[in-house]
């Protein structure tokens, strides 16, 4: 018993170390044990000495035992004894009043007339505990019954389609903070100034050697014409610039020097050459691109009649 009892006052005092120090370390976000390491040794430290304190005086008491006549050591003992009993006696009261039961010597008062072959039966009083819990069930039901059957409470399927809204706008906001989780699946084209002006820096800085500033073209195609090779649209233009055009032609792959968002930026900014006339505009590359999405044109695009020798898909 001693022993197990000095178990729980050392972990307690660890429990109780390593709180007291998370609560007095400024340690931002991280937990204190985190950002310093140091603290484990401390911790460690800690330990040592509250087993050491534990073991004193353990060896303390039981030299003094040793040092007292047979007639103390026995007073010593029936005092252990007593004190070991009231040990937890209000909660063993309160168990004894939660479980209603009398106690053994009173049972005469509540035993029955029935007699089995000598198996005789206890007048018992329901449980306390069980008594109340049966009282908050009949309290929760009236509360239910007023609620949804006679007032018009949320019901269920009210219930979900409140909290979607709300998972809705949490993802928009998150959204806006995470611009840059943008992949080729969910980059959609970039209208804000702010984000076509970060692409025209972008463009001009890495680009414009082979596209020219206008997107005109020279080494790499005439970005200002509806014609692509590798497919317009943002989704296309977007997954051209992260993973690069065909082997060989001289378009990288732009996905380690540019972030997500800084790829969406450029290719939206890319995207809004279309329909403006560079000042060198180079031959026409590849096959007018159709947004498969928009609406079908009634009629064909200018570009495709004069043209003889672009491939032009969608006619029969
Ligand atoms: C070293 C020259 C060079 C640089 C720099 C370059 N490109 Fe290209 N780009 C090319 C070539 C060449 C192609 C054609 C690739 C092919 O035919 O597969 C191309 C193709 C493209 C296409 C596809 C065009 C189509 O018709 O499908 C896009 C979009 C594009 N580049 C955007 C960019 C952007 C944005 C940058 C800057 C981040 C950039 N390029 C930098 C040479 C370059």
């Amino acid at each position: 018993m001693k022993s197990v009892a000095s178990y729980f006052r050392v972990i307690a005092f660890m429990v109780l170390a390593f709180l007291l120090m998370e609560v007095s370390i400024d340690s931002g976000d991280q937990m204190a044990i985190q950002q310093f390491p140091i603290i484990w040794g401390v911790l460690a430290m800690l330990l040592l000495f509250a087993i050491a304190v534990e073991i004193i005086a353990a060896s303390l008491r039981s030299i003094l035992f040793r040092s007292l006549t047979e007639e103390a050591r026995q007073r010593y003992a029936a005092a252990e004894k007593e004190r070991n009993a009231q040990k937890f006696s209000g909660i063993r009261n309160w168990y004894n009043k939660m479980a209603g039961s009398k106690p053994i010597e009173e049972e005469g008062e509540i035993v029955l007339d029935h007699n089995y072959d000598g198996i005789r039966e206890l007048d018992n009083k329901l449980p306390p505990w069980w008594v109340y819990g049966f009282y908050i069930t009949i309290v929760f039901a009236a509360v239910y019954l007023v609620r949804y059957h006679i007032f018009d409470g949320t019901k269920q399927g009210k219930e979900y389609e409140i909290e979607m809204e709300e998972a809705r706008i949490a993802i928009e906001e998150y959204k806006k903070t995470a611009k840059d989780l943008v992949d080729v699946n969910s980059v959609v084209l970039l209208t804000e100034t702010a984000d076509l002006d970060a692409g025209k820096v972008i463009f001009d800085q890495y680009c414009v050697a082979c596209h020219k500033p206008d997107g005109g073209g020279g080494i790499g195609p005439n970005l200002a014409d509806s014609y692509w090779i590798l497919g317009g649209g943002i989704k296309n233009v977007f997954n051209t610039i992260s993973e690069g055009g065909r082997d060989g032609k001289g378009m990288v792959s732009w996905k380690n020097d540019l972030k997500p968002l800084e790829r969406a930026q450029v290719a939206s900014y890319v995207l809004s050459f279309q329909g403006t006339t560079p000042a060198e505009p180079k031959d026409a590359e590849g096959e007018i691109w159709l947004d498969p999405d928009a609406p079908k044109p009634n009629e064909l695009p200018e570009a495709v009649v004069d043209s003889t020798e672009a491939v032009v898909t969608g006619i029969d």
